[in-house]
């Protein structure tokens, strides 16, 4: 069976682009591979989060994951930093990675440019980090969205890199996986981009936010004044609307806007409202897990505990490979 590995940013709540986007993608994939699924807080630690903030964003991802439905039964959920040996493979992959192909990464460049006073190590070799995340438990499968496909092709490069080093085919070549095929991009509120925290807290809407909270977001959503031609094209604020609308409503709620907007009737208020209640809905049994699982300190500590022993297995396996083939030597 083919494995699976993908993680997500302990950066606290999840919002409906990284439920829609990856963890659904997961819990369909946990019943037909071998799956990993971690919560990546040593990624984390290029923003500096204060002791408190990572631990508690790390139990935010972990409640919210299984909240979603991951079962710790079928895939292995687990923490990052409860799996040493990926920061041992970060090592030995880091002297492999060269300093021009990590400074031209996508990744990077934005980050450079969004803060200029933070450019740290940890930064500039994300994607080495990511490629041990994924080579530790030698998967071919990587659920990710679009913007991860670079880091994907570094993984690549590492892994190749390593078996013409050592002359072996060691690693297997991991590769973006989409589940259902259509990559699905979940905009955000704001009317420009994609979903995400550092948009700023209007632009996305959480698993975790109350019904209320839904609603005033969506209603304050960026709009235009309205389609002035029949069929016009829908400028990108109004087409994030309806690429929410595709994911949470029916398939005739849609229409019904859709043949609005074209007939230039409607009225983006009727239309919010409709898509803050589907929204409401299409979280709703994930709210309630969100606060039932949240205050079952023991079912948690059990699932970290059982996830960290799985991945362990696994990855203690590789590395002792992989230093072998490297050289280190017992006396
Ligand atoms: N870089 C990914 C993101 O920002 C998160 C991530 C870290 C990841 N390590 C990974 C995803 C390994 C897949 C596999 O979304």
């Amino acid at each position: 069976m083919e494995t699976v590995v993908s993680g997500i940013r302990s950066t606290g709540k999840l919002h409906l682009g990284n439920y829609y986007g990856a963890v659904k993608n997961f819990v369909q994939m946990q019943h037909e591979f071998n799956c990993f699924f971690f919560i990546a807080d040593y990624h984390s630690l290029t923003t500096h989060p204060t002791p408190s903030d990572l631990h508690g964003n790390v139990k935010q991802v972990l409640i919210e994951y299984l909240a979603a439905g991951i079962d710790p039964e079928k895939a292995t959920i687990y923490v990052q930093s409860d799996v040493p040996e990926i920061a041992e493979l970060y090592l030995y992959l880091n002297m492999n990675a060269y300093m021009g192909e990590l400074e031209r990464s996508a990744s990077f460049k934005d980050k450079v440019r969004s803060h200029p006073d933070n450019v740290n190590a940890g930064l500039l070799t994300y994607p080495v980090l990511m490629a041990a995340d994924i080579l530790i438990h030698k998967a071919t499968k990587v659920p990710v969205g679009k913007d991860q496909e670079q880091h994907l092709e570094m993984a690549r490069t590492f892994a190749n890199r390593f078996n013409r080093l050592y002359s072996n085919e060691y690693f297997p070549e991991p590769y973006a996986f989409n589940f259902s095929n259509n990559l699905v991009k979940i905009p955000g509120l704001d009317g420009k981009g994609k979903m995400g925290k550092s948009e700023g807290e209007a632009n996305a809407v959480y698993l975790s936010d109350s019904p209320e909270v839904i609603r005033k977001k969506v209603m304050r959503a960026v709009t235009d004044a309205g389609p002035t031609v029949e069929n016009q094209e829908k400028p990108e604020a109004v087409k994030n609307l309806f690429d929410l609308m595709n994911v949470v409503s029916s398939a005739d709620t849609l229409q019904h806007f859709d043949q609005l907007y074209n007939s230039c009737q409607i009225r983006y208020g009727d239309m919010k409202k409709q898509l803050s209640e589907d929204m409401i809905i299409a979280t709703e049994p994930m709210r309630q897990r969100i606060n039932d699982i949240a205050g079952d300190s023991s079912y948690l500590r059990q699932v970290a505990r059982h996830g960290a022993l799985k991945a362990r297995e696994s990855a203690s396996k590789t590395i002792k490979e992989v230093r072998e083939i490297i050289g280190f030597r017992n006396f």
